[in-house]
């Protein structure tokens, strides 16, 4: 199933399908061209399932590094899943560093981003301020950023980046309500019980 589905982002063998200047082919990947959202880290692929079949007009690019949560997804598409999922194996960095240009995503999704809590494993926070800069270089204008995460400290720090993020305008003061279109997940459940909520930021690219 995984050719129609998706590709690694580190098999040189067998890259996405390419334009001639390298970008990633869209037209191909997809067989249409829509507004992309990319989710970076889909776990087992509950959100962007979801998330994708509610929103038909708009096409999604999962990427996770786990291969069971890849594999969870791409059983999950090939059995009546959404036809506007496409699936990246490999780190989500790397993916949009090679073959997504500047300004040209509708929207990056992080939900539950693994929040390193110990702080000599700061570095490796995907939403760390200069990988935040990155990230938001990638949108168009317009285009939102949304993070979930229960990890209350790694929330504040990324409101705080957002807030100080010069491409980025935060639709709220401080967190923003829990849109109703972001599905809970068995690992935001989970977290919840735990005694963690769940914290949104949702920023625009200006
Ligand atoms: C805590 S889990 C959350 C999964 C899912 N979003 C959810 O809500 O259930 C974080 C996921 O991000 C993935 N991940 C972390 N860094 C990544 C990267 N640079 N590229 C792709 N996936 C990444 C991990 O493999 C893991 O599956």
């Amino acid at each position: 199933m995984w050719p129609g589905y998706g590709f690694e982002v580190d098999d040189p063998a067998a890259p996405p399908p390419l334009t001639p200047g390298g970008e990633l082919d869209r037209e191909r990947l997809f067989g249409r061209r829509a507004p992309l959202v990319v989710e970076i880290g889909s776990g087992m692929g509950e959100a962007v399932r979801a998330m994708a079949a509610a929103d038909a007009g708009r096409d999604y690019l999962a990427c996770e590094a786990h291969v069971p949560g890849v594999a969870n997804l791409v059983a999950d598409l090939a059995d009546g899943g959404p036809a506007n999922v496409r699936v990246a194996a490999g780190d989500a960095l790397e993916l949009l560093r090679r073959w997504v240009p500047p300004a040209s995503l509708d929207a990056v999704h992080a939900f539950f981003p693994d929040p390193w809590p110990k702080a000599r494993h700061h570095k490796r926070r995907l939403l760390r301020p200069d990988r935040l800069a990155f990230l938001a270089s990638r949108l168009a204008v317009g285009g939102t950023l949304h993070v979930a995460t229960d990890w209350a400290p790694y929330a504040e720090e990324i409101l705080a980046a957002v807030l100080a993020e010069p491409r980025l305008h935060a639709t709220h003061e401080g967190f923003a309500p829990r849109p109703a279109h972001r599905p809970v997940t068995r690992f935001e459940e989970r977290a919840a019980a735990a005694g963690r909520p769940a914290f949104d930021v949702v920023a625009v690219r200006r």
